[in-house]
């Protein structure tokens, strides 16, 4: 079976040219001019519409038992809503705790996703404790094609390794060519600080972020990479909220340091200034690290721009506001951390990177999908619109006009942090490995068509 797509505005993270592009057995098969396909098949005029490689998200939660509850999404809801944005891969965060076997962990993950995910997904594995037992695993893991570690700096006692178990950890990924990403924080600080917040009657969700604040930030990252010098091992920092924390890697970049940085879309686009809502609305936007003030915005905007950061993914991570966002109503250390953003990711980084003049389509691409290819052993498989490749693709029209809202989302999450935010342009028609699975905002693809993607360690 065969799709044509045809007059496309085709923008890669280097080239940009209108051309046709013919997608047969799952793989682009032919770009040039004035292609055709065979009868019967498919016909997409794109004329006046970008054609983009499929969008990746390299840091989300599906599965997520977290601060006392369950993220909201599962793969039926969780991938469509991906799909519908644009995203076509998921690289999801397989958390097992401490107390759990990290085998089990990855089967338990697996097992969400396999015959339901609608788009295609693989994992970064969580490594949350570090014993006797642990190396062995974590090589049958990688052996499984899992390519990428996550360690935890913050959330001590759930997540969070002591700093031997890291050491450990890093030797492991550089001696397998495995990147680790980490969530970077001091959490002895965070955890003083909440105290003190709380004994001192401060108790709203607009205290999170001065419970948490830039510095803590700065320090985490410091940190791993002081343990990635002294390891060698190559690591990937996530969620990067601030310009002292972009710094740090920078710094140590400097001294030959192997880091890459990843921000998420709401710190691009949300600022402290909306944890400070009235009436707990602020919940809506705890998130960890936290969102910051709008001049660090601006920071991320340039180090993107300038290619200090590598990525944009969201962490995706959705909480009710009824019911598990309000868990913190009298104590913002209680309310789950994380917001729903997989569908709108691609939309914003639109409207207000490119649009707005911030960053151009080639970074656009870049940010969005390329670097999360290259860096977690997907590419040319994905990332990038070229012969060979997956037909996974993105047809993309600069003409819609629409808002944001979570009464038309397809996110499991009862309220959508950007809602009422407009948006300049959207989908309208994605592919996942040549198979038509979103149309003008509109799934209309096959449940369970997402493969698990076995990856190389390419560090
Ligand atoms: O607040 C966040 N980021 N929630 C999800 C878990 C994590 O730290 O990534
Ligand atoms: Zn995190
Ligand atoms: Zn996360």
């Amino acid at each position: 079976m065969s799709l044509l797509i045809k007059n496309g505005h085709v923008v890669t993270s280097a080239d940009s040219y209108v051309a046709d592009v013919l997608c047969t057995d799952g793989k682009i098969a032919a770009i040039g001019h004035n292609l055709s396909a065979p009868v019967g098949d498919e016909v997409f005029d794109a004329t006046g519409q970008y054609v983009f490689p499929g969008f990746i998200d390299p840091h989300v939660h599906i599965y997520l038992p977290f601060m006392g509850t369950f993220a909201k999404d599962d793969y039926s809801s969780g991938s469509r809503a991906a799909l519908v944005g644009g995203t076509t891969t998921l690289i999801e965060m397989c958390c097992p705790s401490r107390e759990e076997d990290p085998v089990e962990g990855f089967e338990l993950w697996l097992s969400k996703a396999q015959g339901v995910s609608a788009c295609d997904y693989t994992f970064h594995m969580a490594v949350s404790r570090f014993d006797d037992t642990t190396e062995a695993k974590l090589r049958s893991i990688v052996d499984r094609g899992i390519a990428s570690f996550k360690v935890f700096l913050a959330y001590k006692d759930f997540f969070g390794l002591n700093d031997t178990e890291l050491f450990q950890t890093l030797a492991l990924a550089k001696e397998l060519g495995v990147i680790v990403t980490a969530h970077c924080e001091n959490e002895t600080l965070v955890a003083e600080l909440q105290k003190r917040l709380i004994a001192e009657g401060k108790t709203g969700p607009e205290w999170h972020e001065p419970s948490r604040p830039v510095e803590i930030e700065a320090a985490g990252v410091h940190h791993l990479l002081a343990f990635a010098e002294a390891t060698g091992a190559h690591c990937y920092v996530v969620h990067t909220s601030c310009e002292p924390a972009v710094r740090a890697a920078q710094e140590a970049q400097w001294r030959g340091v192997k880091v890459w940085v990843e921000t998420v879309i709401p710190y691009l686009t949300l600022d402290s200034s909306h944890a400070e809502l009235p009436d707990f609305e602020g919940a809506k936007h705890v998130m960890s690290p936290p969102i910051r003030s709008s001049e660090h915005q601006e920071f991320l905007w340039n180090a993107l721009r300038t290619r200090s950061i590598s990525t944009v993914a969201t962490d995706h991570a959705p909480f009710d506001f009824a019911g598990q966002k309000d868990m913190g109503r009298d104590d913002f250390t209680q309310i789950p951390n994380g917001l729903p953003s997989v569908e709108d990711r691609v939309n914003l980084l639109y409207t207000y990177g490119v649009k707005r003049g911030r960053i151009d389509l080639h970074t656009f691409v870049d940010v969005a999908s390329t670097q999360a290819a290259k860096l977690f052993g997907l590419f040319p498989r994905k990332g990038t619109v070229a012969l060979g490749s997956d037909a996974d693709l993105v047809v993309y029209d600069p003409t819609y006009r629409g808002k944001i809202s979570a009464a038309t989302h397809h996110m499991a999450a009862d309220y959508n942090p950007h809602e009422g935010w407009e948006i300049e342009g959207r989908p309208s028609l994605v592919t996942v490995r040549g198979h038509v699975q979103v149309r003008d905002g509109e799934f209309v693809g096959e449940m369970g068509h997402g493969r698990f993607l076995k990856r190389e360690c390419t560090h």
